[in-house]
């Protein structure tokens, strides 16, 4: 993996940016010993090197009997209870993976508990009611309504379609280790159960069972995944200088740009299988720092596609944006684009060309004509899209939101805003003991 910021240096102070590589170091190092604000959820620090080979053969055998008695799998989670699974093997497979019915070599990995549409739900339940189906359920507080609401339709519709005997062998739930209503309901009804570490919050959850069950079940590589994870844990360690410590120089650079007034992040790939990473780092990112009115948006783009779509605005809207661009240095299948005799189309000039190598000049072109237009650049670029890469990528977004965070002056493990629409919401359903916030919200809309 390599970083390159010298599309964004000449955007920022150098002496604000000197300055930040001894506070993101300073914030490494609060990582590190624990000393910093919200010391109780930095288990993701060392996680990656504290896995064992028996805990990953538990999670791949849990998983092999998922595949083995289903067509189909559900996970049901939202926010960090889903979208790191969701990010790595919507990465790893076969873009149209969806559609393919004959010699399947893995189940279909479907998802839900992350909305309430009811359409969404009905339109699942349907599409399972003549499959062999199972479940992971997943949340971390056992009690999120949209992903508890899910559950309670799926698990019902299991024991109907095959009996509560063998939708016992087919539910799998990921919670608390003891706290909760899924851990209670998973202990009663006898599910094979896996652990969130106390220490783990959601969004830092995808290298605990949370991410790693999916992503077996859809037939990644755990252990690769883990590995790159683990590579990437000594490269941002504490102990690597800021010149060589990519999590540092990524956290100074981008604080650097909020300070000089650029607001706005946006993560640009230029590879479709990307777009639920962006989803998964807007979560990560968003939810970590966006607090204390403070804090750089994140947003995300998937090019070349949104060229034609966001490209007019970043290019010449107003100059509170910078990009982070994350390149896959060489495509997985190779390409090449056919002579025509007619050349109607006029694209002979790219006969003999890897697709990719189009790909590439596109994101060339489109760096230089953003940053001629104001827009400082990020690089990131990563030699494959792989399990190994794939688990460097992962660590090293987490790291460098842990040290971002602390540069920022936040606790960037906590999300207290998450809690007032789900207060508002309860009220207006009348959930037992919100009897108090149900009156007043009534007579504010009554007003
Ligand atoms: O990052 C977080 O903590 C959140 O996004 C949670 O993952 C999300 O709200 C789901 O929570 P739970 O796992 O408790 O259902």
């Amino acid at each position: 993996m390599r970083i390159c910021i010298k599309n964004a240096a000449g955007f920022v102070n150098a002496e604000a940016l000197k300055q930040l590589e001894s506070q993101t170091e300073a914030a490494n190092l609060l990582l590190e010993n624990g000393q910093g604000a919200g010391n109780d959820f930095i288990g993701w620090v060392h996680l990656p090197s504290s896995i064992t080979d028996a805990f990953l053969e538990e999670v791949q055998a849990c998983a092999d009997e998922l595949r083995k008695r289903c067509e189909v799998v559900i996970v049901a989670g939202i926010g960090g209870s889903y979208l790191g699974a969701r990010a790595v093997n919507e990465a790893l497979a076969s873009a149209f993976d969806a559609f393919v019915a004959k010699d399947r070599k893995n189940p279909y990995v479907v998802y839900a508990g992350n909305n309430i549409g009811e359409d969404y739900l009905a339109e699942l339940m349907e599409f399972i009611s003549d499959k062999q189906f199972g479940i992971i359920n997943i949340s971390k507080s056992g009690t999120t309504t949209e992903t508890a609401l899910a559950f309670r339709l799926l698990k019902t519709q299991l024991e109907k379609q095959v009996g509560k005997e063998e939708a016992r062998h087919r539910i799998v739930a990921v919670t608390d280790r003891a706290k909760g209503a899924l851990r209670s309901l998973a202990t009663k009804e006898g599910y094979k159960t896996f652990v969130i570490p106390d220490n783990v919050g959601g969004r830092f959850s995808v290298l605990t069972p949370v991410g790693l069950l999916p992503i077996a079940v859809a037939g990644g590589n755990i252990r690769e995944i883990v590995r790159g994870a683990q590579e990437m844990e000594k490269a941002t360690d504490v102990s690597v200088p800021f010149a060589q410590n990519l999590a540092c120089q990524y956290a100074a650079i981008r604080n650097a740009l909020y300070q000089s007034g650029k607001k706005i992040e946006i993560l640009v790939n230029f590879n479709p299988k990307l777009h639920f990473f962006s989803e998964w780092w807007k979560q990560l990112y968003g939810e970590s720092e966006g607090k204390e009115n403070k804090g750089i948006f994140p947003a995300s783009v998937d090019f070349t596609t949104d060229l034609h779509s966001m490209g007019q605005w970043i290019q010449e809207g107003e100059r509170s944006i910078f990009e982070t661009v994350i390149s896959i240095e060489k495509a997985s299948k190779t390409v090449l684009v056919p002579t025509d005799a007619e050349n109607l189309d006029g694209l002979n000039f790219l006969a003999g060309k890897r697709v990719d190598e189009v790909n590439k000049m596109a994101e060339l072109g489109t760096q230089l004509a953003h940053v001629d237009g104001g827009v400082p650049n990020i690089h990131i670029s990563f030699e494959k899209l792989d399990e190994f890469n794939i688990g460097q990528f992962i660590y090293f977004f987490e790291r460098g939101c842990g040290i971002s965070g602390y540069v920022l002056g936040v606790n960037p493990f906590n999300q207290p805003g998450v809690e007032a629409y789900k207060k508002n919401m309860f009220a207006l359903l009348n959930k037992p003991g919100y009897e108090a916030e149900s009156a007043a919200i009534n007579a504010r809309l009554n007003k």
